[in-house]
Protein backbone atom coordinates (compact mmCIF):
# COMPACT_ATOMS: atom_id res chain seq x y z
CA UNK A 1 0.00 0.00 0.00
CA UNK A 2 0.96 3.69 -1.19
CA UNK A 3 0.35 4.46 2.44
CA UNK A 4 2.58 2.43 4.25
CA UNK A 5 5.26 3.06 1.66
CA UNK A 6 4.89 6.52 2.31
CA UNK A 7 5.19 6.54 6.20
CA UNK A 8 8.42 3.73 5.73
CA UNK A 9 9.29 6.62 3.84
CA UNK A 10 8.90 9.75 6.03
CA UNK A 11 10.84 7.39 9.18
CA UNK A 12 13.33 7.05 6.91
CA UNK A 13 13.91 10.40 6.44
CA UNK A 14 13.33 11.63 9.73
CA UNK A 15 16.38 9.26 10.69
CA UNK A 16 18.62 9.77 7.91
CA UNK A 17 18.20 14.23 8.85
CA UNK A 18 18.91 13.44 12.26
CA UNK A 19 21.82 11.56 11.56
CA UNK A 20 23.37 14.44 9.59
CA UNK A 21 25.75 16.27 11.55
CA UNK A 22 26.92 18.87 9.20
CA UNK A 23 26.44 21.31 6.29
CA UNK A 24 28.14 18.55 4.31
CA UNK A 25 25.76 15.89 4.24
CA UNK A 26 22.81 17.94 3.31
CA UNK A 27 23.59 17.46 -0.13
CA UNK A 28 23.00 13.94 -0.47
CA UNK A 29 20.38 13.93 1.74
CA UNK A 30 18.16 16.34 -0.51
CA UNK A 31 19.06 14.54 -3.14
CA UNK A 32 17.71 10.65 -2.24
CA UNK A 33 15.13 12.13 0.02
CA UNK A 34 13.73 15.33 -1.41
CA UNK A 35 15.15 16.02 -5.41
CA UNK A 36 13.93 14.60 -8.55
CA UNK A 37 15.26 11.27 -8.21
CA UNK A 38 14.30 10.71 -5.02
CA UNK A 39 11.49 8.08 -3.92
CA UNK A 40 9.50 11.17 -2.64
CA UNK A 41 8.96 12.07 -6.50
CA UNK A 42 7.86 8.85 -7.36
CA UNK A 43 5.13 8.25 -4.91
CA UNK A 44 4.57 12.11 -6.59
CA UNK A 45 4.59 10.44 -9.83
CA UNK A 46 3.33 7.35 -9.66
CA UNK A 47 -0.32 9.59 -8.11
CA UNK A 48 -1.60 9.95 -11.61
CA UNK A 49 -1.87 6.46 -11.91
CA UNK A 50 -4.46 5.84 -9.34
CA UNK A 51 -8.04 5.87 -9.46
CA UNK A 52 -9.22 9.10 -8.61
CA UNK A 53 -10.99 8.09 -5.65
CA UNK A 54 -7.54 6.96 -4.28
CA UNK A 55 -5.59 9.48 -5.11
CA UNK A 56 -7.59 12.23 -3.28
CA UNK A 57 -7.13 10.33 -0.29
CA UNK A 58 -3.80 10.03 -0.38
CA UNK A 59 -2.22 12.83 -2.27
CA UNK A 60 -2.60 14.98 0.64
CA UNK A 61 -0.69 12.91 2.77
CA UNK A 62 2.23 12.36 0.67
CA UNK A 63 2.08 16.23 -0.41
CA UNK A 64 1.98 17.20 3.91
CA UNK A 65 4.81 14.51 4.01
CA UNK A 66 6.28 16.34 1.69
CA UNK A 67 6.09 19.75 2.84
CA UNK A 68 7.34 18.99 6.41
CA UNK A 69 10.05 17.11 5.34
CA UNK A 70 11.48 20.41 3.19
CA UNK A 71 10.75 22.22 6.54
CA UNK A 72 12.66 20.07 8.69
CA UNK A 73 15.20 20.04 6.27
CA UNK A 74 15.39 23.90 5.77
CA UNK A 75 15.33 24.11 9.35
CA UNK A 76 17.95 21.47 9.55
CA UNK A 77 20.42 23.51 7.10
CA UNK A 78 19.48 26.69 9.06
CA UNK A 79 20.60 25.44 11.89
CA UNK A 80 23.71 23.68 10.83
CA UNK A 81 25.18 26.83 8.69
CA UNK A 82 24.98 29.18 11.75
CA UNK A 83 26.27 26.39 14.24
CA UNK A 84 29.02 26.06 11.63
CA UNK A 85 29.47 29.99 11.44
CA UNK A 86 29.44 29.84 14.82
CA UNK A 87 32.52 27.48 15.38
CA UNK A 88 34.33 29.28 12.52
CA UNK A 89 34.06 32.74 14.32
CA UNK A 90 34.73 30.98 17.61
CA UNK A 91 38.02 29.41 16.25
CA UNK A 92 39.13 31.17 13.10
CA UNK A 93 39.48 35.02 14.19
CA UNK A 94 42.56 37.36 13.85
CA UNK A 95 43.39 39.73 17.07
CA UNK A 96 44.66 42.41 14.77
CA UNK A 97 45.35 44.03 18.25
CA UNK A 98 47.93 41.59 19.39
CA UNK A 99 51.64 42.71 18.98
CA UNK A 100 53.94 39.82 17.60
CA UNK A 101 57.24 39.86 18.68
CA UNK A 102 58.10 40.16 14.66
CA UNK A 103 61.47 42.81 15.06
CA UNK A 104 60.96 45.26 12.99
CA UNK A 105 62.86 46.73 10.33
CA UNK A 106 65.52 49.74 10.48
CA UNK A 107 67.03 52.54 8.33
CA UNK A 108 70.65 52.06 7.85
CA UNK A 109 73.20 54.36 9.66
CA UNK A 110 74.54 55.66 6.44
CA UNK A 111 71.16 56.15 4.90
CA UNK A 112 69.94 57.50 8.57
CA UNK A 113 72.69 60.58 8.47
CA UNK A 114 72.80 61.18 4.52
CA UNK A 115 68.80 62.08 5.43
CA UNK A 116 69.75 64.49 7.70
CA UNK A 117 72.46 65.99 6.40
CA UNK A 118 70.15 66.60 2.91
CA UNK A 119 67.82 67.68 5.11
CA UNK A 120 70.09 70.82 6.39
CA UNK A 121 71.63 71.53 2.97
CA UNK A 122 68.15 71.66 1.37
CA UNK A 123 66.95 73.89 4.33
CA UNK A 124 70.36 76.19 3.62
CA UNK A 125 68.73 76.22 -0.34
CA UNK A 126 71.45 73.93 -1.63
CA UNK A 127 69.47 70.86 -4.47
CA UNK A 128 70.49 67.29 -4.27
CA UNK A 129 72.21 66.14 -7.40
CA UNK A 130 73.30 62.92 -8.48
CA UNK A 131 75.71 61.06 -10.51
CA UNK A 132 76.76 57.99 -12.08
CA UNK A 133 79.04 55.08 -10.33
CA UNK A 134 80.83 54.43 -13.60
CA UNK A 135 82.39 57.52 -14.64
CA UNK A 136 84.54 58.86 -17.56
CA UNK A 137 88.14 59.44 -16.60
CA UNK A 138 87.41 62.79 -18.25
CA UNK A 139 85.21 63.73 -15.76
CA UNK A 140 86.60 61.78 -12.51
CA UNK A 141 90.28 63.24 -13.55
CA UNK A 142 91.15 65.98 -16.22
CA UNK A 143 87.73 68.02 -16.10
CA UNK A 144 89.10 68.01 -12.56
CA UNK A 145 92.33 69.96 -13.27
CA UNK A 146 93.72 66.87 -12.95
CA UNK A 147 96.97 66.34 -15.61
CA UNK A 148 96.96 62.51 -16.64
CA UNK A 149 101.06 63.09 -16.21
CA UNK A 150 100.67 64.48 -12.90
CA UNK A 151 101.05 62.15 -9.96
CA UNK A 152 97.98 63.35 -8.02
CA UNK A 153 96.00 60.84 -10.41
CA UNK A 154 97.77 58.14 -8.05
CA UNK A 155 96.23 60.25 -5.27
CA UNK A 156 93.27 58.10 -5.51
CA UNK A 157 93.90 54.51 -6.47
CA UNK A 158 91.45 53.79 -9.32
CA UNK A 159 89.24 50.90 -10.32
CA UNK A 160 89.28 51.30 -13.91
CA UNK A 161 86.34 50.05 -15.85
CA UNK A 162 87.70 49.92 -19.50
CA UNK A 163 91.21 49.42 -20.40
CA UNK A 164 93.02 52.61 -20.76
CA UNK A 165 93.26 54.11 -24.20
CA UNK A 166 94.74 57.68 -24.81
CA UNK A 167 90.98 59.11 -24.60
CA UNK A 168 89.85 60.06 -21.15
CA UNK A 169 86.38 60.63 -22.79
CA UNK A 170 86.49 57.14 -23.68
CA UNK A 171 88.23 55.56 -20.51
CA UNK A 172 85.70 54.49 -17.82
CA UNK A 173 86.69 54.61 -13.86
CA UNK A 174 84.74 53.94 -10.87
CA UNK A 175 84.46 57.34 -9.48
CA UNK A 176 87.24 57.99 -6.50
CA UNK A 177 85.22 60.66 -5.44
CA UNK A 178 82.14 62.45 -5.92
CA UNK A 179 83.80 65.36 -7.40
CA UNK A 180 83.41 63.83 -10.58
CA UNK A 181 79.34 65.11 -10.62
CA UNK A 182 80.58 69.22 -10.30
CA UNK A 183 81.42 68.57 -14.05
CA UNK A 184 78.44 67.61 -14.45
CA UNK A 185 76.32 70.06 -12.93
CA UNK A 186 78.35 72.49 -14.10
CA UNK A 187 77.40 71.81 -17.55
CA UNK A 188 73.60 71.03 -16.70
CA UNK A 189 73.20 74.49 -14.85
CA UNK A 190 75.38 76.72 -15.34
CA UNK A 191 75.75 79.46 -12.76
CA UNK A 192 74.93 80.08 -10.35
CA UNK A 193 74.91 76.81 -8.62
CA UNK A 194 74.36 75.17 -5.09
CA UNK A 195 74.49 71.01 -4.99
CA UNK A 196 75.74 68.57 -2.99
CA UNK A 197 75.90 64.85 -4.10
CA UNK A 198 75.86 62.23 -1.66
CA UNK A 199 76.85 59.05 -3.24
CA UNK A 200 79.53 56.18 -3.49
CA UNK A 201 82.69 56.28 -4.47
CA UNK A 202 85.56 53.24 -5.18
CA UNK A 203 88.93 52.89 -4.40
CA UNK A 204 91.40 50.30 -5.25
CA UNK A 205 92.60 50.04 -1.20
CA UNK A 206 93.65 47.29 1.11
CA UNK A 207 91.00 46.53 3.58
CA UNK A 208 91.07 46.96 7.13
CA UNK A 209 88.74 48.94 10.46
CA UNK A 210 89.51 52.35 9.08
CA UNK A 211 89.26 51.83 4.93
CA UNK A 212 87.06 49.76 2.86
CA UNK A 213 87.36 49.72 -1.32
CA UNK A 214 83.64 51.56 -0.93
CA UNK A 215 82.65 54.16 0.93
CA UNK A 216 80.21 57.14 0.81
CA UNK A 217 80.98 60.52 0.09
CA UNK A 218 78.94 64.26 0.26
CA UNK A 219 80.51 66.90 -2.03
CA UNK A 220 79.00 70.30 -2.25
CA UNK A 221 79.65 72.94 -5.05
CA UNK A 222 78.73 76.65 -4.80
CA UNK A 223 79.35 78.94 -7.15
CA UNK A 224 78.08 82.23 -7.65
CA UNK A 225 79.23 85.86 -7.83
CA UNK A 226 81.27 86.82 -4.50
CA UNK A 227 81.67 83.52 -3.22
CA UNK A 228 84.74 83.23 -0.75
CA UNK A 229 86.15 80.79 1.98
CA UNK A 230 84.25 82.68 4.62
CA UNK A 231 80.84 81.45 3.00
CA UNK A 232 82.25 77.83 3.25
CA UNK A 233 83.05 77.97 6.53
CA UNK A 234 80.06 79.07 7.81
CA UNK A 235 78.03 76.70 5.84
CA UNK A 236 79.97 73.54 6.94
CA UNK A 237 80.14 75.24 10.55
CA UNK A 238 76.22 75.87 10.34
CA UNK A 239 75.53 71.83 9.21
CA UNK A 240 77.53 70.47 11.65
CA UNK A 241 75.97 72.44 14.29
CA UNK A 242 72.85 71.48 12.92
CA UNK A 243 73.43 67.59 12.74
CA UNK A 244 75.39 67.66 16.30
CA UNK A 245 72.68 69.93 17.89
CA UNK A 246 75.39 71.84 19.60
CA UNK A 247 77.89 74.37 18.24
CA UNK A 248 80.92 73.30 16.31
CA UNK A 249 84.00 74.92 15.04
CA UNK A 250 85.49 74.42 11.98
CA UNK A 251 88.60 75.31 11.32
CA UNK A 252 90.80 75.33 8.10
CA UNK A 253 94.53 74.35 6.80
CA UNK A 254 96.25 74.61 3.60
CA UNK A 255 95.87 71.04 1.92
CA UNK A 256 96.59 70.01 -1.77
CA UNK A 257 93.71 68.99 -3.98
CA UNK A 258 94.23 69.96 -7.57
CA UNK A 259 90.51 71.03 -8.47
CA UNK A 260 90.59 73.71 -5.95
CA UNK A 261 93.06 76.91 -5.32
CA UNK A 262 93.82 77.87 -2.54
CA UNK A 263 92.84 74.33 -1.16
CA UNK A 264 91.96 73.40 2.53
CA UNK A 265 91.83 70.63 4.83
CA UNK A 266 88.86 71.14 7.21
CA UNK A 267 89.04 69.94 10.85
CA UNK A 268 85.52 70.49 13.32
CA UNK A 269 86.09 70.78 16.91
CA UNK A 270 85.82 67.64 18.51
CA UNK A 271 82.66 66.55 20.03
CA UNK A 272 83.61 64.18 23.01
CA UNK A 273 85.77 66.98 24.61
CA UNK A 274 84.69 70.37 23.40
CA UNK A 275 88.12 70.81 22.09
CA UNK A 276 90.49 69.82 25.41
CA UNK A 277 91.87 66.87 23.62
CA UNK A 278 91.02 62.97 24.03
CA UNK A 279 91.76 59.86 22.74
CA UNK A 280 89.34 60.27 19.85
CA UNK A 281 90.91 63.29 18.37
CA UNK A 282 94.23 62.37 19.43
CA UNK A 283 94.90 65.23 22.09
CA UNK A 284 94.48 67.46 19.19
CA UNK A 285 90.99 68.89 20.57
CA UNK A 286 90.43 68.91 16.56
CA UNK A 287 88.47 65.51 14.07
CA UNK A 288 90.03 65.64 10.58
CA UNK A 289 86.99 66.19 8.53
CA UNK A 290 87.27 67.04 4.60
CA UNK A 291 89.31 68.30 1.88
CA UNK A 292 87.55 71.52 0.24
CA UNK A 293 88.20 74.79 -1.34
CA UNK A 294 87.85 77.69 -4.35
CA UNK A 295 86.93 76.21 -7.56
CA UNK A 296 89.74 75.68 -9.31
CA UNK A 297 89.34 78.08 -12.24
CA UNK A 298 90.08 75.72 -14.66
CA UNK A 299 87.64 73.85 -12.79
CA UNK A 300 84.95 76.41 -13.61
CA UNK A 301 85.99 77.25 -17.37
CA UNK A 302 85.73 72.98 -18.18
CA UNK A 303 82.85 72.97 -16.78
CA UNK A 304 81.28 76.22 -19.34
CA UNK A 305 81.60 78.81 -16.08
CA UNK A 306 83.30 82.20 -16.58
CA UNK A 307 85.84 82.35 -13.76
CA UNK A 308 86.04 86.42 -14.08
CA UNK A 309 82.93 86.19 -13.43
CA UNK A 310 81.81 84.08 -10.75
CA UNK A 311 83.67 81.95 -8.11
CA UNK A 312 82.75 79.36 -5.92
CA UNK A 313 83.83 76.80 -3.08
CA UNK A 314 84.12 73.07 -3.13
CA UNK A 315 84.53 70.57 -0.78
CA UNK A 316 83.77 66.53 -0.11
CA UNK A 317 83.51 64.83 3.16
CA UNK A 318 83.40 61.06 4.00
CA UNK A 319 79.57 60.42 5.19
CA UNK A 320 81.10 56.63 6.16
CA UNK A 321 83.44 58.42 8.82
CA UNK A 322 80.85 61.14 9.82
CA UNK A 323 78.37 58.18 10.52
CA UNK A 324 81.40 56.20 12.23
CA UNK A 325 82.36 59.47 14.42
CA UNK A 326 78.04 60.14 14.93
CA UNK A 327 77.54 56.37 16.35
CA UNK A 328 80.99 55.50 17.75
CA UNK A 329 81.60 52.62 14.89
CA UNK A 330 85.34 51.52 15.05
CA UNK A 331 85.31 49.46 12.16
CA UNK A 332 83.96 50.45 9.06
CA UNK A 333 83.47 46.72 7.86
CA UNK A 334 80.48 46.60 10.04
CA UNK A 335 78.33 48.92 8.50
CA UNK A 336 78.47 46.36 5.30
CA UNK A 337 78.88 43.01 7.26
CA UNK A 338 74.73 42.52 6.97
CA UNK A 339 75.34 41.45 10.77
CA UNK A 340 71.65 42.07 12.26
CA UNK A 341 73.48 42.05 15.72
CA UNK A 342 74.77 45.08 14.09
CA UNK A 343 72.42 46.64 12.37
CA UNK A 344 69.02 46.22 14.43
CA UNK A 345 70.82 48.85 17.19
CA UNK A 346 69.72 51.59 14.90
N1 LIG B 1 87.39 64.90 -3.82
C1 LIG B 1 88.23 65.07 -2.66
C2 LIG B 1 88.51 63.70 -2.05
O1 LIG B 1 87.84 62.76 -2.38
C3 LIG B 1 87.60 65.95 -1.64
C4 LIG B 1 87.43 67.35 -2.11
C5 LIG B 1 86.27 67.76 -2.71
C6 LIG B 1 88.44 68.28 -1.93
C7 LIG B 1 86.11 69.06 -3.14
C8 LIG B 1 88.29 69.58 -2.35
C9 LIG B 1 87.12 69.95 -2.96
O2 LIG B 1 89.39 63.55 -1.26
Amino acid sequence: MLVHRASDFEKKARDALKKIQKVEGLGVFYANFLGKKSELNDFLKSLKDLPAEEKRDIAPVIQKIRTELQNDFDAKQAFLRKKELDERLASDWLDVTKEFPIKKGSIHPISRVQRRVEEIFTSMGFEIADGPEVETEWRNFDALNVPSSHPARDMQDTFWVSSRSQDPHENTVLRTHTSSVQIRKMMEYGAPVRIIVPGRVYRNEAVDASHDATFYQVEGLLVDKGISLAHLKGTIQAMLSELFEKEVLVRFRPGYFPFVEPGLEVDFSCLLCNGKGCRVCKHSGWVEFMGAGMVHPNVLRNGGIDPEVYSGFAFGFGLTRLVMMQYGIDDIRLLFSQKKSFLSQF
